[in-house]
């Protein structure tokens, strides 16, 4: 597919299968730029797992319909060979890199700066929409585009949810109907820490009601500084809990700012 590239441009990455969580993106990058970018790739570097790329929803007819309703202007979906014509060189994500989605995922915030710098050097986009919903992912980017001088403007999108309170993923739909039940448990364990006004409380209240749930297995619950992503202390201004973990053989990853923090 031929790259149209119009300016001033706002940028959507995404990797497809996409739901009301990406077309908010859209809308907000529409908000900046008359011109809106959403590329579809699902990015094969950024995958530990085999299976897990193999599964990979995938729906390009429908992810265009969705985009173009939501305010985009052009939809790109690149082949491998566009992105990657020669081994790329990888971009290290850091030591944050290894630590909570990175824990078991090895490489995979690699995977991601790597092919998100390559799509910024494709497209020299003015602004580039990205969701908090992967509030690590958003963090490392933001410290990527920072660190390389990047001109770009990053925009941070509030993440979008079920009526219910789940976060919507791509990968909700292989929730199963008792599964979909339990995952309550994620957006149930934020709402009721973001009660909390006292740090210690807060952790307490994230993993009681966490662990309530038979069915949810922790991976990790914590109140991080969202500014740099160390453990919250009660001096924290800005707490914000992320917490991951599984129900069967499905991961879920989901956060929330706090109230715990010096100022709010
Ligand atoms: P993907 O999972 O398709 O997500 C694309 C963008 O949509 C990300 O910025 C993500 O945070 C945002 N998003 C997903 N669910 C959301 C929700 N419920 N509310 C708000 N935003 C949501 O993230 C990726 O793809 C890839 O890692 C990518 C950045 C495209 C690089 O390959």
């Amino acid at each position: 597919m031929e790259l149209e590239l119009k300016h001033p441009l706002a940028f959507v990455p995404t990797m497809g299968a996409l739901h009301a969580g990406h077309q908010s993106l859209i809308t907000i990058a529409k908000s900046y730029a008359p011109n809106v970018l959403v590329s579809v790739f699902v990015n094969p570097l950024q995958f530990e797992n085999p299976d897990d790329l193999a599964q990979y929803p995938r729906d390009l007819d429908g992810d265009a319909v969705k985009a173009e309703s939501a305010g985009a202007t052009f939809v790109w979906s690149p082949t491998i060979e566009e992105i990657y014509p020669a081994q790329p060189s990888i971009i290290n994500a850091g030591e944050l890199g290894n630590l909570f989605e990175g824990v078991h995922r090895f490489g995979h915030f690699d995977g991601v700066l790597t092919v998100v710098k390559r799509l910024f050097d494709l497209i020299n986009p003015q602004f580039a929409v990205f969701g908090e919903k992967d509030f690590q992912q958003f963090f490392l980017i933001k410290k990527m585009v920072k660190e390389l001088a990047l001109p770009i403007e990053i925009i941070q999108a509030p993440i979008v949810r079920e009526a219910d309170g789940l976060a919507m993923s791509s990968r909700n739909i292989r929730l199963t109907s008792d599964s979909r039940t339990i995952s309550l448990v994620l957006s149930r364990a934020l709402e009721s820490a973001a009660q909390e006004i006292d740090i210690n409380k807060a952790r307490k209240v994230l993993h009681e009601v966490l662990r309530a749930e038979p069915g949810f297995t922790i991976d990790y619950a914590e109140i991080i500084d969202e500014n740099d992503f160390t453990l919250a202390t009660e001096a924290t201004l800005s707490p914000r809990a992320i917490i991951a973990g599984w129900i069967n053989d499905l991961r879920l990853i989901d956060n929330m700012q706090m109230n715990c923090g010096g100022t709010r």
